[in-house]
């Protein structure tokens, strides 16, 4: 399992670049299939539809214990709201086939959003943060909130993922009611839309002003703590951090904001 980044080559590990290369096999959602360069001759692609993880990893499973040497890609870190985990599930199913036994997995991790978002806009996950999917395709609902409510009352920075699509409108505007209970209006948020792409736009915005029409699926939300910071310098974009140390009168989290 292996991770391409947010798209940019030069914030792709040397380790996934290797692995990619050797491949025989590469299987994974098309659009991320189309951020690798084409690799040597006879190296086979299979695109899947993004729903379709079960099978895919099923799938690649296959590929593999026929001898073939597979990577699956995921953008940004295999491992965060991506393909390792749905790989993982397979081999631990019940039935898994007992080929699937000499199967060698590994993972090789990559830059997930978050870290790039944060690092082009500062260093706003400086302390401690929290990272929320809002999709609810794969989890209830309420779970989402509950998980919301007791990051932004515990006054973490938080990094929220999937937090648009055409089949879930609402979600994000109701996710900021409930951190707007737990902070400010001026909080710093990081919108990053297609961070490490040709297409980047990075902003920083005071949580009250944000337009959610200028949210989508290819957007990274990092929302400041209480500490966080805006530096502003003369000709300079605004920056954000969030300070390494919590002040000892912020120690009931709860009454923060
Ligand atoms: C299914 S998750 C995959 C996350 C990915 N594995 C990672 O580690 O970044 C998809 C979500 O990640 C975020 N995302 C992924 N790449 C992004 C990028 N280049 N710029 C902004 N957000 C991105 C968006 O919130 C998107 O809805």
């Amino acid at each position: 399992m292996v991770g391409l980044g947010p798209g940019a080559a030069a914030w792709r590990t040397p380790e996934v670049d290797q692995l990619l290369r050797r491949a025989t096999d590469l299987v994974g959602y098309q659009t991320y299939l189309d951020m690798v360069e084409p690799g040597p001759p006879g190296q086979r692609r299979h695109p899947s539809d993004n729903r379709q993880e079960a099978g895919r990893a099923a799938a690649a499973l296959d590929l593999a214990a026929g001898g073939r040497s597979v990577a699956v890609v995921s953008s940004g870190d295999p491992g965060v709201f991506a393909m390792a985990a749905a790989v993982m599930e397979q081999l631990a199913r019940a039935d898994a086939p007992p080929a699937w036994a000499d199967v060698e997995v590994t993972v090789a991790p990559g830059i997930t959003a978050a870290q790039a978002a944060a690092a082009r806009a500062g260093a706003p996950l400086g302390h401690d943060f929290a990272v929320v999917s809002l999709s609810d395709n794969l989890k209830p609902w309420p779970v989402v909130e509950r998980r919301l409510e007791a990051a932004a009352g515990a006054d973490f920075v938080l990094a929220l993922y999937n937090p648009v699509s055409r089949h879930r409108p609402w979600q994000l505007r109701r996710a900021l009611e409930i951190v707007g209970r737990h902070r400010s209006g001026a909080t710093p948020v990081v919108v990053g839309r297609d961070v490490g792409r040709p297409a980047e736009d990075v902003r920083v915005v005071g949580l009250a002003e944000l337009d959610v029409s200028l949210v989508d699926m290819r957007t990274v939300l990092v929302i400041g703590s209480t500490t966080t910071t805006v530096v502003r310098r003369p000709g300079r974009a605004a920056q954000v951090y969030t300070p390494r140390s919590y002040p000892a009168d912020r120690g009931s989290p709860s009454d923060a904001g």
